[in-house]
């Protein structure tokens, strides 16, 4: 008995003395009505300091090689945590990136990351965009770590945070944490569906929902379970879109000129500079044919601040996304059979797109607000990270 207490009696103080390096762990965050409790690793429990640390990091232009691109400008804050004004990403200095940036709220939830599900963990998601050369095209992770470690705005923040100095894991450990704050929900939908409150939602509303659960068939990938709702099934499907992308069926494309101002082009006009990136979906992560073209299920809270939609962002408004829908997607090989023709009436679309506007959080301006503050000066460190070696 002796033993035990005296062994549980060092645990007791191994874990405050961990306690003491890492500040009080704040409670899991608490996920508003609609949402289910917040799946967070044990081996990276959220505390304040963490979450603030990475909100910093998330909005740091200067985690970009040449210090320009922070996390926050592809996953903008005010912009839904995605880019209203780009069908897929841009990158360092221009470059091209395949895909569309995808919504961080409620990423918390999502079990296999990016729209091929290549990646599992948020810690380890982050080295991506850090290392990728058309996103922030860092030359390694040191070069990261050393540059963090040179910049003023983060002495002793690490060590205060982590118990010790930047490192490969705990800069993944810090985004991380914060992007699990990062939920939205409360929407009119949960505060009808799951508040029971009747007026929540308006009649053209409420039959999009049935629709929805319904006729459109949707409710089968997007899924609301009996308590809360992710809208996804976190599971790999053909609608078309990759297809008719790698196929070539897309013949026209809308390019941006400048804010708000588009112009049409072919696929001709755009090789003149640029071929067009393969990109055949979850066969790129299993290898088996049968999964081209399949794309993860997003999840579709704040589905109306997050345009343009899929993978590629070439849908630009949801009207756009019912419609194809409505047409039974893109014929193809591998087309998924749930995702068929459905003949909606006018009114049946204009109550899908009222459905789905409904699912807005309540809290988007404060959680895009709080990472506005947190966003550090531009300001380089102040000698080259890459002469760590050199002269010390
Ligand atoms: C150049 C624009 C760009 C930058 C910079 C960028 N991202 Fe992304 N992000 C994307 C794109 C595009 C994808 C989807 C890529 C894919 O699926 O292949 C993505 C995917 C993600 C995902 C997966 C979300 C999901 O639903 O699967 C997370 C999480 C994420 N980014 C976080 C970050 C963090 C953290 C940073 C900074 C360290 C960052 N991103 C920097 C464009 C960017
Ligand atoms: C077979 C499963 C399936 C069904 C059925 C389905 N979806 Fe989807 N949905 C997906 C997948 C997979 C994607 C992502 C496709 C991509 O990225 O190319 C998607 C994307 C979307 C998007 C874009 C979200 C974003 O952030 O880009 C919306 C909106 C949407 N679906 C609404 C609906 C509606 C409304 C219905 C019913 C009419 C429906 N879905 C039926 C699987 C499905």
């Amino acid at each position: 008995m002796k033993v035990v207490g005296a062994y549980a009696g060092a645990i007791l103080l191994m874990g405050l003395a961990s306690l003491a390096a890492a500040g009080p762990i704040a409670p899991p965050p608490k996920a508003s009505l609609g949402l289910p409790p917040v799946p967070v690793p044990p081996e990276n429990p959220i505390t304040s300091a963490k979450v603030e640390l990475g909100r910093m990091l998330f909005m740091d232009r200067r985690l970009s090689h040449n210090n320009t691109l922070s996390c926050g400008m592809c996953h903008v804050p005010e912009q839904g945590f995605t880019s209203n004004e780009l069908g897929t990403a841009v990158g360092l200095e221009g470059q091209s990136v395949r895909r569309n940036s995808p919504t961080i709220f409620n990423v918390a939830y999502v079990e296999q990351l990016f729209h091929d599900g290549r990646e599992f963990s948020l810690e380890n998601q982050v080295w991506g965009p850090l290392l990728a050369g058309n996103e922030m095209a860092n030359p390694s992770m040191g070069y990261v770590v050393e540059k963090i470690r040179l910049l003023p705005e983060y002495k002793g923040r690490f060590e205060r945070t982590f118990g010790r100095g930047p490192n490969a894991a705990n800069v993944g450990q810090a985004l991380a944490a914060y992007q699990r704050t990062v939920l939205s929900a409360n929407s009119r939908f949960d505060r009808w569906y799951y508040g029971k409150r009747k007026d929540a939602l308006n009649a053209e509303e409420q039959a999009g929902f049935r629709l929805f659960a319904g006729k459109g068939g949707c409710a089968a990938c997007h899924t609301i379970g009996p308590r809360h709702a992710l809208f996804s099934d976190q599971d790999f499907h053909n609608t078309g879109i990759g297809y008719a992308n790698s196929m070539q069926l897309v013949r026209r494309h809308k390019v941006q000129l400048a804010p708000g101002v588009h112009t049409e082009v072919t696929d001709k006009d755009l090789e003149a500079f640029e071929p067009p990136i393969p990109d055949v979906g979850r066969y790129e992560v299993t290898l088996d044919p049968a999964d081209s073209w399949k794309y993860r299920t997003p999840g579709l809270r704040n589905v109306a601040l997050t345009s343009p939609y899929m993978h590629d962002g070439s849908l630009a408004t949801l009207e756009d996304v019912v419609e194809f829908y409505d047409r039974g997607g893109i014929a193809n090989p591998h087309l998924d059979p749930l995702v068929k023709p459905l003949g909606l009436s006018g009114a049946e679309k204009r109550q899908l797109v009222a459905f789905l506007r409904a699912l807005t959080g309540d809290n988007a301006d404060r959680l895009a607000a709080e990472a506005r503050r947190a966003q550090p000066p531009d300001t380089p460190p102040e000698r080259d990270p890459a002469a760590v070696y050199r002269r010390r």
